[in-house]
């Protein structure tokens, strides 16, 4: 028994240090996309064409050519040519559909109107916290998307054009207003006829909705389900879950190809409270994120509920496509300051989109220090963007362990029991992770430097987190 365990650890280790693949080069935090053009469909294919006919007309002909094309002509007439084949084909280039660059290769970072504002959110807090985020530094820490959730929605026209309710205004306005800030821009809906709030959604109106998305600016979209449950999965097919899941996936494609039609890099947030293993078909039908749970709230037992939900899903996870857990409620309701270190700590290992949701303009000294942690945002956003997993528990205490490119592993030691005496002191046992006795690593939390050994004890806090990096690891010898 004791060498099975301490072989799946030796498993587990080899796992979380073996030598990563290459990171992508130059991937910057906030899930923006570097400058390049990915092939996707046949608009990918086009664009490819285009480019290598752009690349053509830039390489001098050879001898056989010129003799292939006009051996009678002058060097000037050749010349002559040359350029007009080559404005032709810019021309061609310009006009063939452009495959929108990738997006969220690391888990979109930004703030999200709904966990503050709920229904009462207007343009006004929308341009305060483009204004906020700038203003205390967390742009600055990678948090890019300014995301407007449920209650936009006004009515549709005549001509089933979708107009934004008195509380916004003008939303192109708005869109270039944040996007002057150096932000970007989300917004929501749904696949059915209404959204979660009751407002307008976008059922039999993808193309047109996913359009006006486009010529607003808007760079992000969340899709709800709500609506579309009753209005259609369960009308259509009555007590078939199957056939109700189809009918959710399509939905998903619907808007997933109006939005790639656009040619627009829009991020797409599968939100479907992870029914039906989201996590295994959402990529397929473009989720770059997918809520993998019900609603978060500021509440520790939800939080904790929350993370025991994500066991097994680390696979589905890497660059382009996120398990969502949620946005973050860092800083909001009666969560102490371990819990709101404990929280945003998880959603770091868990390679989670941060997406703070706080009353910005209002924000305390301590819970930006937690949100602008750059050691925490760094394991959050890592290139290689491997998943961290509960590695062991003991008692009330969870390790838990993501492995970094470059080698680096990270612990996150977690005392989830209430009472002060519970499992207490605890013991780090090294060992069990597949790790040498002795470790030198960075506490992220305090920013020390750290010396972990076998079976230390360890004073934790009830719901406080001790995350340490650790940059070259120590593996036990066989
Ligand atoms: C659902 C979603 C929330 C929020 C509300 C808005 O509950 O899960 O995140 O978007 O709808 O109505």
């Amino acid at each position: 028994m004791r060498s099975s365990v301490s072989l799946f650890f030796t498993v587990l280790l080899l796992a979380l240090i073996s030598v990563p693949p290459r990171a992508p080069a130059q991937i910057p935090a906030g899930g923006q996309s570097p400058q390049s053009v990915s092939a996707q469909g046949n608009a990918g294919a086009d664009a490819q064409a285009a480019a290598q006919a752009v690349i053509a007309a830039h390489q001098p002909l050879s001898a056989a050519q010129q003799q292939d094309v006009a051996p009678v002509q002058t060097p000037a007439e050749i010349q002559a040519a040359a350029k007009a084949r080559a404005e032709a084909q810019a021309q061609a280039a310009s006009k063939a559909p452009q495959a929108a660059a990738p997006v969220a290769l690391t888990p979109p970072m930004g703030w999200n109107s709904w966990n503050h504002f709920a229904g009462n959110v207007t343009d006004k807090d929308i341009r305060a916290a483009a204004d906020q985020l700038v203003a205390t530094g967390m742009k600055d820490a990678g948090y890019i998307y300014v995301n407007i959730d449920d209650t936009w929605e006004g009515e549709r026209d005549a001509s089933g054009a979708l107009h934004p309710n008195a509380k916004f205004p003008d939303m192109k306005a708005l869109a270039d207003y944040v996007h002057s800030k150096g932000l970007k821009i989300g917004i929501y809906s749904s696949p059915g006829p209404k959204t979660c709030g009751g407002y307008e959604g976008s059922l039999g109106h993808e193309e047109q909705d996913a359009k006006m998305y486009a010529a607003w600016g808007i760079d992000y979209l969340k899709y709800d389900l709500c609506s579309f449950i009753d209005n259609v999965m369960e009308k259509q097919a009555p007590n078939d879950k199957a056939a109700q899941m189809q009918l959710m996936i399509a939905a998903y494609d619907k808007m997933n190809k109006a939005l790639k039609a656009t040619g627009r890099p829009i991020v797409f947030s599968f939100c479907q409270y992870g029914w039906d293993a989201v996590w295994e078909w959402g990529p397929s039908v473009g989720a770059n994120l997918w809520r993998t749970t019900g609603d978060v709230t500021a509440d520790w037992d939800r939080i904790y509920s929350i993370v025991t939900q994500q066991a097994g899903l680390a696979s589905y996870a890497g660059p382009g496509h996120w398990n969502d857990p949620d946005m973050l409620e860092v800083g909001n309701g009666k969560l102490t300051l371990v819990e709101n270190r404990s929280h945003f700590s998880w959603w770091a290992m868990l390679a989670a989109p941060l997406l703070a949701g706080n009353d910005l303009p209002n924000m305390k000294p301590e819970i930006k220090a937690i949100l602008t942690n750059r050691d925490v945002i760094a394991v959050d956003q890592d290139p290689m963007g491997k998943q961290g997993v509960r590695a062991y528990s003991e008692g009330e205490v969870e390790i838990w362990a993501r492995r970094l490119s470059g080698g680096a592993l990270v612990l996150g030691i977690f005392d989830v029991g209430d009472s002060r005496y519970s499992t207490h002191p605890f013991h780090l046992k090294l060992s069990k992770l597949g790790l040498a006795a002795t470790q030198t690593g960075k506490n992220l939390w305090t920013g020390n430097a750290v010396e972990l050994t076998e079976n230390e004890p360890l004073n934790l806090v009830s719901h406080d987190v001790v995350l340490v990096r650790i940059d070259a690891p120590a593996v036990l010898s066989q």
